[in-house]
């Protein structure tokens, strides 16, 4: 085994066959965004650990045993890498005074970090597109967030995604379901995992969701939240529902539905797919209507979701056909010093006529170069020797068809390139 360092386990490094994808991707979803008015917002990679502790809630598992926190080693503070990026988006929304005037669509796309077990799908750092509506109380942005994520499955040509959703109600009909469960797993205490114990009296609510085949009876036998939801919360779920019925998009209520961060009420929702296995998630949301009074800012309604990009990704390539590579317009080759002078001013006008080049560096045969110029998938080769530099021409070369290369003149060279790649387009 050699001594070469590795990145950080359950961190990946993007190579630039799939780094190339990302930026497609990446830009297919700005435009996206674009396209329902959202605006784009950065926020810092890392926050006062007390922002996640306060949003995201102590007894969670991203909270309890998924933060890489660590103590300024300067001045003391408590600092974390973000494991998510609503709090963040809350935070700098607040600190800007962003909600005075209007209400604000906004969006992020970046690295998040939890430290998990990590396996397909399930990264210690990964990477989210998250999209944040702050100011909006009714059902409509909630359903407005769901069309969203189901137009761009479609403008990615994903299929078998499917959406599930469920409502958490207020806080207060959370309270008397979650009085009512304790007394239920109470009654069933001997059934209970060491985890569930250990969340009985803090959040069991959470035990709902334990991936544990044994509890699954006791969790499907256990009171039902939907049973305590009052008159608003049902209105509210209803208008969900009904816009969702109007816009034909297929959902299944899922009374289990909880979600891992303690900040959601009302709305939630998951898009799940079967094909990558157990981490088949792959955007998840709701609504958050405390969080924003929690973290001290004048109560205002919000809801937003989060994309796993990883995952989407996987889920993408499962769909693409053909290659993905990129591909230079054009490799230039030349041969001699005066040549590789007047090659860098071939290569340069080319890129000011909108052509991407690859310009040969590193020396090398004639036959070495034009190699490397196959290799590098460009349809075309622009070659320079002493004759060309004195005439002050080309060679232009079709790699890929064909045909013969010809001269040709200088001045004219990024026409013909132009010309002959619509035609070879066509
Ligand atoms: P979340 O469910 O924790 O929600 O994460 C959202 C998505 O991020 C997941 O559905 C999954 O696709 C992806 N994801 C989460 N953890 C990992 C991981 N370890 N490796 C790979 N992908 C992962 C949130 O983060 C909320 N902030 C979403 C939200 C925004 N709710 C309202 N606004």
């Amino acid at each position: 085994m050699s001594n070469t360092l590795q990145a950080v386990r359950g961190m990946n490094d993007i190579l630039p066959d799939e780094a190339e994808a990302w930026e497609e991707f990446e830009s297919l979803v700005r435009g996206w965004l674009r396209s329902y008015g959202y605006r784009p917002i950065r926020t810092p990679v890392v926050e006062p650990t007390p922002l996640f502790k306060r949003a995201i809630g102590e007894v969670t598992d991203i909270v309890e045993k998924e933060m890489y926190s660590f103590t300024d080693a300067l001045n003391g503070e408590d600092l974390t890498l973000r494991p998510e990026g609503t709090a963040s988006c809350v935070r700098a929304v607040l600190q800007h005074n962003m909600l005075y005037q209007a209400p604000q669509r906004l969006y992020y796309l970046g690295q998040m970090f939890r430290h998990e077990r990590p396996q397909k799908g399930r990264y210690r750092q990964f990477h989210q597109v998250g999209v944040e509506a702050l100011g909006f109380a009714g059902p409509d942005i909630d359903v407005e967030h769901i069309l969203m994520c189901q137009r761009l499955w479609d403008d990615l040509g994903l299929e078998g995604v499917r959406l599930e959703i469920n409502s958490l109600g207020s806080s207060e009909e959370r309270a008397s379901h979650r009085a009512e469960l304790i007394a239920y797993f109470e009654k069933h205490e001997a059934l209970l995992d060491a985890d569930a114990k250990r969340r009985l009296h803090t959040n069991p609510l959470r035990i709902l969701d334990s991936k544990n085949p044994d509890m699954q009876d006791l969790a499907e036998k256990a009171p039902r939240l939907s049973d305590h939801l009052g008159e608003a919360s049902l209105k509210h779920f209803e208008g969900v529902q009904n816009l969702l019925k109007d816009a034909g998009v297929p959902y299944r209520v899922n009374p289990r539905l909880v979600r891992g961060l303690d900040y959601y009420n009302l709305t939630v929702f998951e898009w799940i797919t079967d094909k990558l296995g157990a981490q088949g998630t792959i955007c998840a949301g709701g609504r958050y209507d405390g969080l924003i009074g929690q973290l001290g800012g004048k109560p205002a309604p919000a809801a937003g979701f989060a994309m796993g990009v990883e995952r989407l990704l996987a889920l993408w390539r499962e769909h693409q056909t053909g290659d993905m590579g990129w591909a230079p317009d054009v490799y230039l080759a030349y041969m001699g010093d005066a040549a590789q002078r007047m090659a860098f001013g071939v290569a340069e006008e080319l890129r000011s006529g909108g052509l991407s080049v690859l310009l040969h560096c590193g020396g090398g045969s004639f036959k070495a170069q034009m190699k490397k110029a196959d290799a590098s998938g460009a349809p075309l080769a622009v070659i320079i020797g002493e004759d060309e530099v004195a005439k002050n021409s080309v060679m232009l070369k079709p790699l890929r068809r064909e045909l013969g290369q010809r001269a040709v003149e200088r001045g004219a060279l990024v026409e013909e390139i132009s010309e002959y790649l619509f035609e070879a387009d066509d």
